[in-house]
């Protein structure tokens, strides 16, 4: 595994992996690291298809009886506005299948994103409050979107952005459109902001595959910008970790 730099130096810290695989089992260390260390703390951890080997390897470590997550707070990050959790196409129900059950983690821990309340922005807020109750984000594992999304922050989104409700671009609705056959495709989606996750005690990047080494180098060496809003991860090297692939690393080197 190559290394740069390292946690509490200005650097990030960057882990070059051979694989999807090796990405997978680092990154479920890093998490089983934290919780073990802070049984009572808050987490957060991404959807899509990255995260897959990931929840595998923790669900792996609970089967064994090497992880529990009986104290963890979990936070999910996004969620398509007007949709339930039981809605096959809910980003948390997605969560519940791929994670949250097999991970035993306690029902009353897990905080879902208020997608469906009458006040959104009120709901927002209160969001924002439960995590600052369970005293902040001890660590926010977090995907890399193919246009620079981190959670479901789209570009235009500010660095200081707090959880809100905001418009998906054409490609993130043209993209749910496959999902929601025959359903109206939501247009909008309640995201955990920018600002928000920077001020987890720990954020972990997890990225792989050669069509996102644009973005991985824009996010790390360009400007820090609301057009990609992955890159506004440059204002917290300190706390910043980036578990990438060969594949996805190819522009880093
Ligand atoms: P993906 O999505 O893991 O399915 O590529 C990443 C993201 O949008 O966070």
């Amino acid at each position: 595994m190559a290394s740069v730099g390292a946690v509490g130096s200005a650097e990030p810290q960057i882990l070059i992996v051979p694989d999807y695989d090796a990405m997978s089992r680092a990154a479920a260390d890093i998490v089983a690291q934290t919780v073990m260390a802070h049984p009572g703390a808050a987490i957060s951890v991404p959807t899509g298809s990255t995260p897959v080997g990931m929840f595998e390897a923790l669900i792996e470590k609970v089967t064994h009886g090497d992880l529990s997550f009986d104290h963890t707070q979990l936070f999910c990050l996004d969620e398509y506005v007007g949709v339930t959790a039981d809605d096959p196409n809910s980003l948390t129900g997605w969560l519940y299948d791929n994670f949250l059950t097999a991970s035993r983690i306690p029902a009353d821990n897990i905080h879902t994103l208020p997608a469906t309340a009458a006040d959104l922005t009120a709901a927002a807020a209160s969001y924002e409050a439960d995590i600052a109750n369970a005293g902040g984000l001890e660590l926010a594992v977090l995907g890399l979107g193919g246009n620079g999304h981190i959670a479901y922050n789209e570009p235009g989104s500010p660095g200081d952005s707090r959880t809100r409700v905001l418009n998906l671009t054409e490609e993130s609705i043209n993209q749910a459109r496959g999902y929601f056959e025959g359903q109206s495709v939501p247009t909008q989606a309640i995201t955990v902001g920018v600002g928000t996750l920077l001020e987890a005690r720990r954020i972990v990047l997890i990225v792989s595959g050669a069509s996102k080494a644009d973005v991985l180098h824009a996010a790390l060496h360009g400007p820090q910008t609301p057009d990609v809003p992955a890159s506004f991860l440059q204002r917290a090297p300190e706390k910043l970790t980036v578990i990438a692939d060969e594949a996805v690393a190819a522009r880093l080197r």
